[in-house]
């Protein structure tokens, strides 16, 4: 991106983003959260409509001068739609916690009881842990995955609905790899009268692509962020069947927010508009696919994968047997160029900010351009990196060859 002001009008913050812009292109991104915008998604967020209040809806404002933003938000609204097959959207939420809680303002009155994963096995602090607004107003109980296969165990999660009779059912995670079964969630849902709210926060952009099964069409309420998979400027929106538009609607704005970001609801418009060309459906395909030769090629080289594999993007590797912990893991990995997120692991004896397992993603080094046989190379390096952990030398001809091979394959939007 050219800077015309910013490097003679604030040269500290301007040198801060090149070296952020170098930090980007000459390391390597696995944290399967992250992912690059494209330079129309950037223009569209550096844009006049930042200067815009504009308090509402599409047509029911209430500050004047909206012709413009009401198209920007109108076509982000339809797009969505059409992406998820939703029959309402607000693109409103300021990021992908606020969504979340803008649902459960719209849906529950504090003390309710909510079923959620728990987030030790995958789930998300929003989805009622202790120390999160959720834990703290509602009355979560959490699910598990299954210890011995990692998968969600849709059995137990059943015989806690009909025992617990909760008023919502969450689905969704931060660091699961199997495919949800968004059906049988419905299923136990409509046997004890609870709404179905499925966060998508991570695979949205994969559901979108037709590439994991969609729960827009078949649950109440359905979160995203739009900075993960979907590619798109930080934020989130909410998806609902018609019938809960309003309460939805009124739960973002006077519920919870005040002026919506119309700029980044133009850069959700834009991301939404390249998420529905076939390139990106491609992109999808291919993230899968480098996911699950990475997850091969991880257990080829001895790596325990929770749930022994992946049917999305990211896979959450126990760091014990190799005797470091994930933060040992995180902190190895940064010194040669390659940005992970220390995870726990179902059941972890260790504690949060010190777990035994890594999450790894490939929707960024998707975006770049890596195919299956970069995976090699990759995880390659991981594992060196972590058995050469107390060789400074080995580490920074690693580091190395990651710059090489990143350099190989620029970043769209820098
Ligand atoms: C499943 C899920 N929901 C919600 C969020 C929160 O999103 P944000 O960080 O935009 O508040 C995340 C973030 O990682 C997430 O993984």
């Amino acid at each position: 991106m050219d800077y015309n002001y910013l490097p003679q009008i604030d040269s500290d913050i301007f040198q801060a983003i090149k070296n952020e812009e170098k930090r980007q292109s000459e390391g390597m991104e696995l944290i399967a959260s992250e992912n690059y915008v494209s330079a129309p998604v950037l223009e569209a967020m550096a844009s006049v409509l930042n200067n815009k209040y504009s308090e509402g809806y599409p047509g029911h404002r209430y500050y004047g001068g909206q012709e413009f933003t009401d198209v920007v938000e109108s076509i982000a609204i339809e797009r969505a739609k059409k992406l998820f097959n939703a029959e309402h959207v607000n693109v409103q939420p300021l990021s992908g916690s606020p969504a979340n809680a803008a649902v459960y303002f719209a849906f529950l009155k504090p003390g309710d009881k909510v079923l959620g994963l728990k987030l030790d096995h995958g789930g998300h602090l929003s989805h009622g842990h202790p120390i999160n607004f959720s834990g703290m107003l509602y009355n979560f109980v959490q699910y598990e995955v299954n210890p011995e296969t990692g998968y969600i165990d849709m059995e137990k999660v059943r015989e806690i609905a009909l025992r617990e009779k909760p008023k919502m059912i969450v689905a969704g995670f931060s660091a699961y790899s199997r495919e949800i079964e968004w059906e049988k969630f419905k299923e136990i849902a409509d046997e004890v009268g609870a709404f179905t709210f499925a966060d998508i926060a991570h695979p949205a952009g994969l559901i979108a692509a037709g590439e994991l099964k969609n729960p827009v069409p078949i649950f109440d309420v359905v979160t995203t962020t739009t900075h993960k998979t979907l590619r798109g400027p930080r934020g989130a929106m909410i998806m609902c069947k018609e019938r809960f538009a309003k309460q939805v609607d009124r739960a973002v704005f006077p519920g919870l927010q005040g002026g919506p970001h119309e700029h980044i609801i133009a850069a959700k418009a834009v991301a939404f508009g390249e998420n529905l060309k076939p390139e990106f459906k491609e992109y999808a395909k291919q993230v899968i696919k480098n996911a699950k030769a990475m997850a091969n090629e991880f257990t080829n080289l001895g790596f325990r994968i929770i749930s022994g594999g992946t049917d999305n993007h990211l896979m959450v590797v126990d760091m014990t047997n190799k005797g470091v912990s994930g933060k040992e893991a995180e902190v190895i990995l940064d010194k040669v160029g390659i940005s992970v997120s220390r995870s726990t692991i179902p059941n972890d004896p260790n504690p949060p900010m010190n777990p035994s397992g890594v999450r790894f993603g490939t929707p960024a080094i998707t975006t770049r351009g890596t195919k299956e046989e970069d995976m090699k190379k990759i995880v390659g390096w991981i594992s060196d990196a972590i058995e050469a952990r107390n060789d400074d030398t080995k580490l920074a001809q690693i580091k190395n060859e990651v710059k090489e091979f990143c350099l190989g394959f620029p970043i769209p939007g820098i």
